[in-house]
């Protein structure tokens, strides 16, 4: 007797898609043949290379983000099952053991969508612009060595220095909204970043009188949905709490030497 033929398990994947910013979005599902040990990109870059809906209609290929594959640049950062993280290092089979019955991918939604899964963070990146989220060593001729950084500052700048800008803390913090101009945790973590770096003090009032202005460090509602979700693990409510510190110091001083 011929056994019957074995088809292989497949994973339906079911995405948010919006065709152009301020378009209605719509779903669509796709199926996958299981693999273990799958990443949600490699689902994603196998619709792209077979962009057939589960009824069996042609479909676009989903339009997604991704850079380093490697939880670095954040670039694919998505709601995956409802929860923000990376594409890249969300596994498939931990997935499947939540909701054996489909993946969901959608977009973030605090920020404006592109295309599908592709949202513009053009929001975070001005607000790096804003605090000066940089170490001021530029100069026309060699401006030497720097300050020594001492090992215990270098424990607690390291944490911080691991931000990657995914937007994750912001889509998770009630505060961020797409209408308003609250900065975020990962600004107050950043300003305490270069604040503490013995160069990067050089621009520390700057970074204080914007995280003191509108949207700054007073809208935070200490939630701390922040802390919860960021994949790098940066300690984001001590942040919080030493920038608040920090401000208040640097209001008493400006109090006392106007
Ligand atoms: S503590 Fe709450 S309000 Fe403040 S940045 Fe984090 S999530 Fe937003
Ligand atoms: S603080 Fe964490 S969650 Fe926020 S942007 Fe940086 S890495 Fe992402
Ligand atoms: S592709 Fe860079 S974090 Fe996922």
């Amino acid at each position: 007797m011929i056994a019957p033929a074995q088809t292989a398990p497949s994973i339906r994947v079911k995405v948010k898609r919006q065709d152009t910013p301020g378009k209605e979005p719509y779903w669509q599902t796709f199926t996958v043949p299981y693999r273990p040990n799958l990443n949600v990109t490699s689902l994603l870059q196998y619709i792209a290379g077979h962009p057939v809906t589960a009824e069996g209609a042609t479909a676009a290929a989903p339009a997604y983000d991704a850079a380093c594959l490697e939880e670095v640049c954040g670039s694919c950062t998505m709601l995956i099952n409802g929860k923000v993280r990376q594409a890249c290092s969300a596994l498939v089979d931990p997935l499947l053991k939540e909701n054996a019955q489909e993946i969901t991918l959608a977009p973030m939604s605090k920020f404006p969508v592109v295309r599908d899964l592709m949202v513009d963070r053009t929001r975070m990146f001005d607000n790096l612009r804003r605090i000066k989220a940089w170490i001021p060593i530029d100069g026309t001729y060699n401006l030497g060595s720097g300050p020594p950084v001492s090992p215990k500052t270098q424990e607690t700048l390291y944490p911080l220095s691991r931000c990657m800008t995914c937007g994750c803390c912001l889509e998770a913090c009630p505060q961020f909204t797409a209408d308003n101009k609250f900065v975020g945790a990962q600004i107050f973590s950043l300003v305490r970043y270069y604040n503490l770096h013995p160069t990067g003090k050089q621009d520390a009032d700057e970074r204080l009188e914007t995280v003191m202005g509108e949207g700054g460090i007073t809208d935070c509602g200490n939630a701390q949905n922040c802390v919860k979700v960021c994949p790098k693990e940066i300690p984001l409510t001590d942040s919080i709490g030493a920038l608040g510190r920090l401000a208040t110091v640097y209001s008493i001083k400006k109090f006392f030497t106007k």
